[in-house]
């Protein structure tokens, strides 16, 4: 183990498991690019405002971009034994230029460097993630395309309950993804302002420009407080909430399709390359990416609650229970970009069986509303009409009979405000085709619809 750069104040080195108890490299590594990034925007201000010489900042940036490209083309590997990513690479850069690599920390501390690493790692990952959601909004908008007369039945509890369509149900998701896209807009938003140069935690003594390393990194501006700049972490905590959000959306999806890939419903099939088999029963096809994805909800909700807990108590500024954070926000980005990357081509594959949702809308009585919407329109008051439905669906299903089905004698008996033009306020068609109130399920509102999701995501 090479000698801790804090080595000066220490008579002793430091025990192997504290070493390695204390060490984070091993997982912000992963934030090599992104801590090379801020060192050079650093050099390169110490530079011209005349802290360290121009000489000396050239030669740091171009030994920092050489352990960069020596990193991507694996001719230089991160130590695991190093205390963290940042330690690394200053290291490194002292085995290569000698006492100039010395003159790099000049000015800052490991805690406005790591304020500013983690800021500059997740704004890209934001990037990454609002491209995929974008991708699975567009891959749900073309299915939502081609279903706006596809009927099926609209659940509330579980039981069917009035008829809507594939294009309706779908396009509900795509809505949950447009605000979700929104929520990493405004986190990023927020996230967007440097630290750097908050230093330890009270500044510096030197005349540094804040301002300069702000606008190199892509900064709204220098954040205004160097407590806050190296204490905060809420843009971990609200981008861990939104990830939270956005796998609980796709968890509620992965339920649905759960169910629609069962037999008791088979609304769809999942193409082969997206399913997967049991061990024993040679009929099963499972669809285990979605209960992949229902069952990681979870793990990206504790990630959340990691985050939570782990600031609650904390003075202000830098204490080490920060380090923490990396582990949780990474493994809620990486989680969500696995499950958003799998879930795409699955839905883009995904079969619908049109015939199975039209037939499941033909049972269960979903027409039973527009049935007392029918005497409404003729008179009588909503409340008699529910009554009076409620007595045939009852009636028909003690004699195995549909509402489409009875007889017309049979309605009278009821109310002679029935006669045959019922038969077609209950056709199915008719159902959704009259809910063309706005944000329905008619294929005249859907179309609008589509035409409000076709501008939310810029198509
Ligand atoms: N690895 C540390 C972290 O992730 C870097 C900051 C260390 N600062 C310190 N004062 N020990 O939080």
């Amino acid at each position: 183990m090479a000698d801790m750069m804090w080595a000066g104040r220490f008579s002793k080195k430091i025990d192997k498991t504290v070493n390695d108890f204390n060490s984070s490299i091993s997982f912000d590594g992963r934030m090599y690019k992104h801590d090379i990034m801020g060192s050079i925007a650093h050099a390169t201000m110490l530079g011209d405002c005349n802290i360290i010489s121009k000489e000396d900042s050239i030669k740091i940036i171009n030994g920092l971009n050489s352990i960069l490209s020596d990193i991507e083309n694996s001719s230089l590997q991160l130590d695991p034994s190093a205390e963290d990513i940042h330690m690394f690479i200053e290291a490194e850069l002292t085995k290569r230029l000698g006492d100039v690599g010395k003159r790099l920390h000049t000015a800052r501390s490991r805690n406005d460097q790591v304020a500013v690493d983690i800021r500059l790692y997740l704004r890209d990952e934001i990037a990454e993630i609002r491209k995929l959601l974008k991708e699975l909004a567009v891959t749900l908008y073309n299915i939502a395309l081609e279903h706006t007369e596809t009927i099926m039945p609209g659940y509330t509890h579980l039981q069917r309950a009035q008829p809507i369509t594939f294009a309706h149900h779908i396009l509900a998701y795509v809505h949950m993804l447009i605000r979700d896209m929104g929520r990493i807009d405004d986190t990023e938003k927020r996230m967007n302002y440097c630290p750097l140069g908050s230093g330890a935690l009270a500044g510096t003594t030197y005349k540094t420009s804040r301002q300069q390393t702000s606008d190199l990194l892509g900064f709204t501006a220098p954040m205004a407080n160097s407590l806050d700049g190296v204490s905060d972490r809420d843009f971990c905590v609200e981008l861990c909430s939104a990830l939270s959000l956005i796998m609980t959306h796709l968890s509620r999806f992965s339920e649905e399709i759960i169910m629609w890939c069962s037999w008791e419903f088979k609304f769809v099939e999942l193409d082969d390359a997206y399913a997967t088999g049991s061990s024993i029963m040679p009929q099963k096809k499972n669809p285990d990416v979605t209960e992949l994805i229902r069952g990681k909800t979870g793990r990206v909700n504790g990630d959340l609650v990691t985050l939570l807990t782990m600031l609650k108590g904390l003075p202000l500024a830098y204490n080490k229970d920060m380090q923490e954070d990396k582990e949780a926000i990474f493994d809620a980005i990486d989680n969500v970009k696995l499950c958003l990357k799998t879930f795409i081509p699955m839905l883009a594959t995904m079969r619908v069986l049109k015939d199975n949702m039209r037939n499941a809308a033909a049972r269960g009585f979903i027409n039973a509303t527009d049935c007392a919407d029918y005497l409404v329109k003729k008179g009588m008051p909503f409340r008699d009409a529910y009554k009076i439905t409620g007595s045939l669906v009852a009636y028909c299903i003690e004699k195995g009979l549909t509402l489409e089905t009875l007889s017309i004698d049979e309605y009278k008996k009821m109310t002679e405000l029935f006669d045959n033009d019922v038969y077609d306020a209950i056709n199915l068609e008719t159902c959704v085709r009259e809910r063309k109130s706005e944000g329905g399920p008619s294929p005249d509102a859907v179309k609008y619809q589509l035409e409000i999701v076709k501008k939310a995501l810029d198509l």
